[in-house]
């Protein structure tokens, strides 16, 4: 259910994201370029489609093809799209999309790509570098394929300069991510929830100054996150991440204190760090994210008391710091919190037995 729920998310942002890139100019006054169709028609050698989803893959000009769009102009293949709307695991299998293939290494030939989502095809094997190259690329989805591989230092090593959106969630990525990824000053979503991406958190991140959404969990990261993000003053507004809206690194092997730079994220809607092994305090700082709504910080090693600073929250709607080494101490920033505005979710077990559990129960968690 957690997995289908996810994809639901994903697909919703795909949806919802891919809506704005419909065409890229009338394509029936353009003329496929040679080496573009050459490497689609080797794409296409390689491929099972048992749904015939690519009947219109015929003749010499690409760009009447379904999926592809060109630039009008000059012919060249600027969109590859040809995501399935249903993920490979769902139960709708009569409109899945399994196309069944490897990535030739050579349809990064089409180096005026800048739009390419092949999410949920089914797709095995490994992610060609080359797509690391791509110095167009602006829009990069390959999430749901489950058996796609790649080494994370690798594939974001170079030089992606346009790159905004990273969707390469549920798939078999390892490695750490380099500090290179700081250099992407575009990017706006990187999603690579669900692989298997090692090492730590680069503070490079903190040069993202238009990053909204950075999701990792379900990996296994290590070590602590940095305790303080580099070139924060790139940015307009001189505080780090100023327009990150959903972070979440839940179900890793993170461990160390919970730095304070989390409490500048003003932006912030969304914090899941739950399941990781993050020890110490929870920083007063993070009382002071009023856009906050999920605060997620269930499983792990926080001791102490909730910050009384919690009671500023006041569009917290769910907020879980169950199963770790809490304390009770004052109720004060929950009863405030409880006034300003009821819960939806609320999970707590404390050390000291006071109260055990806490629920304002607005729609029932299940
Ligand atoms: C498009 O290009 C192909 C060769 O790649 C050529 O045979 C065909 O005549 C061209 N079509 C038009 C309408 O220019
Ligand atoms: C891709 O590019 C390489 C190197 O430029 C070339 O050798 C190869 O023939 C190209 N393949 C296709 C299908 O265009
Ligand atoms: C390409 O499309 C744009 C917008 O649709 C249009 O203004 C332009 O004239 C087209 N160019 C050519 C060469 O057809
Ligand atoms: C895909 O994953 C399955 C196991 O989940 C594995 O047995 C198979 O070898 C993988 N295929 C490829 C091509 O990697
Ligand atoms: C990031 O870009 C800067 C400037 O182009 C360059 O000096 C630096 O080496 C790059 N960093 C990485 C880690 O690639
Ligand atoms: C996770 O990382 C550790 C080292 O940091 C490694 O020993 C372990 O094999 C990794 N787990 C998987 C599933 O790759
Ligand atoms: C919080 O959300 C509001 C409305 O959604 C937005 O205007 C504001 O810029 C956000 N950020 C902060 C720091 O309040
Ligand atoms: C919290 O745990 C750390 C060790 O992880 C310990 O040094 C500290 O004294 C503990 N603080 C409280 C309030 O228990
Ligand atoms: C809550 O916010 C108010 C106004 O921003 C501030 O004066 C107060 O110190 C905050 N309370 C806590 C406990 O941080």
């Amino acid at each position: 259910m957690e997995r289908l729920s996810v994809f639901g998310l994903l697909l919703a942002i795909l949806c919802a994201i891919t809506s704005k890139y419909g065409s890229y100019g009338d394509t029936k006054f353009s003329n496929c370029s040679k080496n573009d169709l050459e490497a689609l028609i080797n794409f296409q050698n390689g491929l099972e489609d048992p749904e015939n989803r690519l009947s219109s893959w015929k003749g010499s000009n690409c760009c009447q093809w379904r999926g592809i769009d060109c630039d009008n102009s000059t012919g060249a293949v600027v969109s590859i799209d040809l995501r399935n709307p249903f993920p490979v695991n769902s139960d709708s299998s009569s409109s899945t999309n399994p196309l069944n293939s490897e990535l030739p290494d050579w349809l990064v030939n089409i180096s005026t790509l800048v739009h390419f989502d092949l999410s949920n095809c089914n797709l095995f094997g490994r992610i060609p570098l080359g797509f690391g190259e791509l110095p167009n690329l602006q829009y990069f989805s390959l999430a749901g394929n489950d058996n796609l591989s790649a080494s994370c230092s690798q594939l974001f090593r170079g030089s992606w300069k346009m790159i905004r959106y990273i969707n390469l969630a549920s798939n078999r990525l390892h490695g750490k991510l380099p500090s290179s990824i700081g250099n992407m000053s575009f990017l706006t979503n990187f999603d690579l929830s669900m692989n298997n991406v090692g090492g730590g958190i680069p503070s490079s991140i903190g040069k993202l100054c238009k990053l909204k959404e950075f999701d990792l969990f379900g990996n296994n990261l290590t070590g602590s996150l940095p305790e303080f993000l580099e070139g924060t003053d790139n940015c307009v507004s001189n505080s780090p991440l100023p327009n990150l809206m959903y972070l979440r690194l839940s179900n890793n092997h993170l461990q160390g204190k919970l730095p304070d730079w989390l409490g500048q994220l003003g932006n912030l809607v969304e914090l899941d760090l739950s399941y990781n092994q993050f020890q110490g305090p929870i920083p007063a700082s993070l009382g002071n994210l009023q856009n906050l709504t999920i605060m997620s910080l269930e499983g792990n090693e926080i001791n102490g008391t909730l910050p009384e600073s919690f009671g500023n929250l006041s569009e917290l709607s769910t907020l879980d710091v169950s199963v770790n080494h809490l304390t009770a101490g004052i109720l004060f920033p929950m009863l405030m919190l409880a006034i300003r505005k009821p819960w939806s979710n609320a999970y707590f077990n404390f050390l000291d037995r006071i109260v055990d559990k806490l629920l304002w129960v607005k729609n029932k968690r299940s």
